[in-house]
């Protein structure tokens, strides 16, 4: 390739780079702010809270159309880093010919593709234990809320129609735990069904079955995400307290990522030409960021472990 043209190629690949990252950067203030409701601890209402915002999350037509320009984002993201990476590496006095900044002799600088990689290995895992779980699990399980019923008590699934609206909440579309025999009652996705055996008149008689649905409830997506960093369980059955195996991995994660964004933040902004008296503000914004959004993340998990009884 001629030299004029592998810059050419490498500018447009870094222009994409930035501006798929600064999106990210977007994504990610959305998910710590929802995320950080989680803070709220484990009451009914708090995960109720939580529970509500990821089927929003899931369900609302505009975030839906976010979610996916955040899943291209992160590909378009990864692959043109790993290009650009190899490309720099084929023609290596070029590379270094560009870097002229102070900033770039630093560790973010000079590991960038070491610290996206890890990112991408994280969000994998992350993906399979909590969005996948969230779209695909068929036994993802229901909020449920406890009440007396004749001086025991009894476990209700909490209706999305309803919500915690008192007692009446527990009337209609509420069932109880105990019902769900995985048989007659049984859950698919966030609906419950009643399945019922009649005899078709109209048709000579004959037993038919049918799938009657009763009630849908919230996917506790809160459960999920508590009992998975509180976790006792034993990690490739080896490992013991897999919650705290969790968590360090999460916080480990956290300091990879903000150290990604310490150099990605303004050097985004360098990719997209932006040199102006805004500069140095824009530095110190990326730096104030990359410490405070990774650290809040991190948070997330050490008060789930630690903290939350
Ligand atoms: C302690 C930190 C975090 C917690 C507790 C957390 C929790 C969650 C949960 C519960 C979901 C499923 C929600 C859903 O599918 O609607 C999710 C999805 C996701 N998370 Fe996280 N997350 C954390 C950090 C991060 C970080 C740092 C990143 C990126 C580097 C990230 C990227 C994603 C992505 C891309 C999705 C899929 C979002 C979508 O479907 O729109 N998460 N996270």
């Amino acid at each position: 390739m001629a030299k004029s043209a592998f810059l050419k190629s490498s500018i447009a690949k870094k222009y994409w780079m930035a501006l798929t990252g600064l999106f990210l950067c977007l994504f990610l203030v959305g998910h710590l702010l929802g995320n950080l409701q989680l803070l709220a601890g484990r009451s009914t209402e708090a995960a109720l809270q939580f529970n509500k915002y990821a089927l929003f999350m899931t369900s609302n037509p505009a975030v839906k159309v976010l979610s996916y320009l955040t899943y291209l984002s992160i590909l378009f993201h990864a692959i043109d880093g790993i290009l650009l990476t190899i490309q720099n590496k084929k023609a290596r006095p070029v590379a270094y010919a560009k870097k002229d900044d102070a900033a770039s002799s630093n560790f973010s600088s000079r590991n960038m593709a070491v610290l996206g990689t890890l990112i991408l290995v994280f969000l994998a895992t992350h993906m399979v234990n909590f969005w996948a779980k969230m779209h695909f699990d068929k036994k993802m399980p229901l909020q449920m809320i406890s009440a007396e019923n004749m001086g025991q008590k009894v476990n209700f699934i909490v209706s999305t129609n309803n919500g915690l609206a008192g007692n009446d909440a527990f009337l209609g579309k509420f069932i109880p735990e105990s019902a769900i025999d995985g048989k007659y009652y049984f859950i698919e996705g966030n609906v419950v069904y009643l399945q019922r055996e009649f005899k078709d008149v109209n048709d000579g008689n004959k037993l038919k079955k049918e799938k009657i649905k009763i009630a849908e409830g919230y996917k506790d997506l809160h459960k999920i995400t508590v009992d998975f960093f509180k976790s006792k369980g034993k990690l490739f059955s080896v490992i013991p307290n897999e919650g705290l195996v969790f968590t360090i991995f999460y916080v480990f994660a956290m300091l990879v990522l903000g150290f990604h964004l310490w150099h990605g933040f303004q050097s985004a902004f360098q990719s997209l030409g932006v040199n102006n008296k805004f500069t140095p503000a824009i530095k110190l914004f990326g730096k104030a960021f990359s410490v405070l959004v990774p650290l809040l993340f991190a948070v997330i998990p050490v008060y789930i472990h630690f903290i939350l009884k």
